[in-house]
């Protein structure tokens, strides 16, 4: 058995050569070609992306169902249990799979070997020692966004704004590039490339995946010319920086995948992307925050202890975005919870194996989710209800909270994303009161998790004290 003839009739065979309490898992495939996609994406464009998840796991009563979705025939493994099985066998029984529309458009993410180097590097690279000098350079950047693009506006539309505020922060991060011209330039491409990720593959001219495939080859071609200069500037001992970025990490180890400069500059789209996951995150947080007045209040008390004991000018420190935002990031959290920015990944069978007496053959792929846990009412009371305190006290049940994924392909990402979501709930609240423009808006799964019509609010700055 290969992984391309892992369809129905295989499932079939396999299970006649296991024992007899061995079984396929339940489920359909769907129609030819498309199988389940269709209603898969039409949940999470009406608001509910759960629901396809929930209606299955009550249709076949199992945590595990047999679909067909993004081109490949797949299962999919609910509940605690199941997170904990894929993230504990990554590269044992299974191993990061993308869909072929992603793996065109980001190309980092087709070496298998490649990505899983860099994660490694990313893990060391995004630690919390690591970031804790870039915490001023960030929050200046932050301030440097909202002036441009927040203060004295009545209103503004928040989703197409993170694009450029998380950009921004991610060119300094990865590139050591503080240049809001740059940032101009690559939004609108970025922008693109990140609509083509779920669009139907189809390369012809003006459809939406050709214009993401072209996009991804401008900003490839802008971050090359970047990765050659500044290779020119470390051999000749040009250049200076305060920070160690990660394009100079990556140039220094001199590993052998990152000689190539195309190849670096694939890395870092890659990485520019992961990086915009954080627009979808604050998009929610500025939406509970809009609906939940008392909330607003205490992230509010909270960022204004720090901002009130600072002096004119003064930046934002590691102790203040590590050890005094405690309750904006169990806030930041919960929305995670009711609204998790990626809602699952995929991973591939490397060998036949029985998960809970189902058979998994190989070649098959495996999609875990984070809403079959974090809208069950076994792990969170209430499942519904916005409750900041759930991340206040005790720690949840290991599993259960996966936003960022778990095991070995956890986002090397997460700690980053922590800082650069604080930094922007602090730089925001400080500034603002708002209302939501379309008080029905709802946060819907299309090219991203995002808020339907964009989330325009009306702002309400704080007086001047
Ligand atoms: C709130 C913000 C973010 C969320 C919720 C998030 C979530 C995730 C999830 C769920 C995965 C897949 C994990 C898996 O398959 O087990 C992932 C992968 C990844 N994320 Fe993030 N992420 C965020 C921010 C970031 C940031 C800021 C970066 C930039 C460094 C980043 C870079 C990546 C990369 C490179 C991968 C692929 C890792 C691999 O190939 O193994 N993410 N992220």
């Amino acid at each position: 058995m290969n992984a391309s003839s892992c369809d129905k009739d295989s499932f079939n065979s396999l299970e006649r050569c296991y024992s007899r309490e061995v079984v396929a898992s339940p489920g359909t495939s769907g129609w030819p070609f498309v199988g389940q996609t269709l209603e898969f994406l039409k949940a999470g464009w009406s608001g509910h992306p759960e629901k396809f998840i929930f209606d299955n796991i009550k249709k076949y009563r199992s945590l595990i169902f047999r679909t067909h979705l993004a081109g490949s025939p797949a299962v999919v493994f609910c509940g605690a249990a199941a997170n904990k099985f894929v993230f504990s066998n990554e590269n044992k029984l299974v191993q990061l799979w993308w869909p072929k529309t992603i793996t065109k458009l980001i190309p980092s993410t087709s070496n298998f070997e490649e990505s899983l180097k860099l994660n490694k590097m990313l893990h060391n690279f995004l630690t919390p020692k690591t970031l804790e000098p870039y915490i001023g350079f960030l929050d200046i950047i932050a301030q440097r966004h909202f002036a441009s693009h927040w203060d004295n506006r009545e209103q503004v539309t928040v989703f197409p704004l993170m694009t450029n505020f998380s950009l921004a922060l991610a060119c300094r991060l990865f590139i050591n590039v503080d240049d809001p011209e740059l940032v101009e330039k690559l939004a609108d491409p970025l922008e693109q490339v990140l609509r083509g990720t779920v669009s139907m593959p189809i390369d012809l001219p003006c459809t939406r995946y050709n214009c993401a495939i072209k996009s991804s080859r401008f900003i490839i071609n802008e971050f090359t010319t970047i990765v050659k200069q500044r290779k020119t500037d470390l051999e000749q001992g040009t250049y200076k920086s305060p920070t160690q970025d990660l394009l100079s990490h990556m140039l220094l180890t001199g590993d052998d995948n990152f000689v190539k400069d195309s190849n670096i500059a694939e890395k870092i789209l890659g990485l520019i992307i992961g990086s915009d996951t954080v627009g979808s995150a604050c998009s929610s947080i500025v939406m509970f925050l809009a609906k939940l007045p008392d909330v607003y209040e205490r992230v509010y008390k909270e960022q204004m202890e720090i901002a009130n004991l600072k002096s004119l000018g003064e930046l934002l420190t590691w102790n203040d975005v590590n050890n005094k935002m405690k309750y904006s990031w169990s806030v930041a959290c919960e929305a995670m919870r009711l609204a998790p920015p990626i809602q699952g990944t995929f991973r591939e069978a490397l060998t036949d194996f029985i998960y809970e007496g189902f058979l998994i053959p190989k070649g098959l792929k495996i999609y875990w989710n984070a809403n079959s846990t974090h809208k069950s009412a076994e792990y969170f009371p209430k499942p519904k209800e916005f409750d900041a305190s759930r991340f206040d006290g005790q720690p949840v049940q290991p599993y259960t909270f996966v936003p960022f994924g778990g095991g070995p392909r956890m986002c090397p990402g997460k700690e980053y994303a922590r800082i650069e979501i604080l930094i922007f709930m602090h730089c925001l609240v400080k500034r603002f009161k708002w209302k939501t423009m379309i008080p029905s808006e709802k946060l819907i799964v299309d090219d991203r998790f995002r808020p339907e019509k964009g989330l325009p609010i009306r702002l309400f700055p704080h007086p001047k004290a």
